[in-house]
């Protein structure tokens, strides 16, 4: 007889995201699936890293991050939400968004309390309640505009509530979040004397007017919110893994001991890279969200096309779609048909929900990726009708 894992790493599956990349490989599909750019990082960021690694910055980096970089994360926190923060007693760096939303939630949550969770959510939310031994309480998010009702969400915090997780702009929905919601998120968050955990990576993808507008600068809110956010997304590299949380001095005190005790710290020439790149001037951020928004547009006029009714994003990079019109049982058969048949990966929207009824006429795409990428994306699903209708 062998001995066992442990009851936490039975409850979780394969990540469906990294299976649908695995069979996007397998099938030589358009990975629209997993988040990640398929084109290059900008040649200044890369240059910044070369020359880190060329000077000799090669050792372990302060646990808690390089000096350079926090003071640049504190310079653009402050240029962002007007809040002055202490780059020596409440920033964190971790190894992307994902340990810092990890530590985070180590830090202030104990076997056993509730942790409230919008869903649809990021997938990594559910495991990452598991592993800190919390229970996770899910409120709806409901489409087209993916606003959730006041009073449901008060109905899911009581005493034992300590943290809630925010995610704006969002994935997978593309939610901003306004800040009437967040004022009445806040609300509740002080009345039950809750941390709010703000994954905020997307903040540079937001469209059509919309505002990203941090927790941390809600009247009252700065003591309360951890905000995490990471180099992957706005500067297209997702493979540094470098990411930070920040949060008043005492929090960040706890965070920042589960976080030396799970990685001892992040690569520390690409902190380097990262105080060079939140240096970047304006413009860069600027062309950033015109990219991203002719990225989209072109993404959504193609899914049209191919019979999806989409969810219009306002940030991020993804976009939810209803697929009820296809006909087919649900998400998971639909997108093995997409990816082996039509030759593009999604993510089936069941991986979103606590009840994967609930997303099984939903999938999300995602759209950072080269225009020639698109066109062909475009050219395959032109093909879905009559191919899910031959499989009917
Ligand atoms: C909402 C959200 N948070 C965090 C991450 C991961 O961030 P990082 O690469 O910094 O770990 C992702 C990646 O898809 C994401 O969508």
């Amino acid at each position: 007889m062998k001995p066992q894992i442990s009851q936490k790493a039975q409850q979780f599956t394969e990540s469906v995201i990294r299976e649908m990349t695995r069979l996007a490989l397998e099938h030589d599909a358009i990975n629209l699936a997993q988040g990640f750019p398929d084109f290059a990082a900008p040649e200044e960021v890369k240059e910044a890293a070369v020359r880190a690694i060329r000077a000799d910055i090669n050792q372990y980096a302060i646990t808690w991050g390089a000096r350079e970089f926090r003071q640049a994360i504190a310079e653009r926190f402050e240029r962002d939400t007007g809040l002055a923060i202490d780059p020596e007693r409440e920033i964190t760096v971790c190894c992307g968004a994902t340990e810092a939303m990890v530590a985070s939630m180590l830090a202030v949550v104990d076997p056993g309390d509730e942790v409230i969770v919008f869903e649809p959510f990021y997938e990594n939310y559910g495991p990452d309640a598991v592993i800190c031994g919390a229970v996770p309480r899910f409120v709806r998010l409901r489409p087209p505009d993916w606003s959730f009702d006041p009073e449901e969400l008060a109905a899911a915090f009581n005493r034992r509530t300590r943290a809630l997780i925010l995610n704006t702009p969002n994935n997978p929905t593309g939610k901003v979040f306004t800040r009437e919601e967040l004022a009445t998120i806040a609300a509740l968050a002080e009345r039950w004397n809750s941390y709010v955990i703000t994954d905020e990576i997307y903040q540079y993808m937001v469209y059509d007017g919309a505002e990203h507008i941090s927790m941390a600068s809600l009247p009252g809110m700065r003591e309360r919110t951890i905000t995490v956010n990471g180099m992957s997304k706005t500067y297209s590299v997702t493979g540094w893994r470098v990411g930070y949380a920040i949060a008043n001095p005492e929090v960040t005190n706890a965070i920042r001991k589960m976080h030396d005790f799970l990685t001892v710290g992040a690569a520390a020439p690409l902190q380097e890279a990262g105080a060079y790149a939140l240096r970047l001037p304006d413009e860069y951020y600027a062309s950033l969200q015109q990219a991203y928004v002719r990225r989209r547009d072109r993404t959504l006029v193609m899914l049209e096309a191919a019979g999806f009714r989409c969810f219009k994003p306002r940030g991020a990079y993804y976009i939810m779609t209803d697929i009820a019109g296809f006909g087919f049982p649900n998400d998971v058969e639909f997108s093995r048909y997409l990816v082996a048949e039509v030759g593009v990966a999604v993510v089936p929207g069941s991986s979103f929900y606590s009840q994967p009824e609930s997303g099984s006429q939903q999938v999300r795409f995602c759209f950072c990726k080269k225009d020639q990428t698109l066109d062909e994306a475009a050219r395959r699903l032109a093909r879905i009708r009559t191919g899910a209708a031959a499989k009917r």
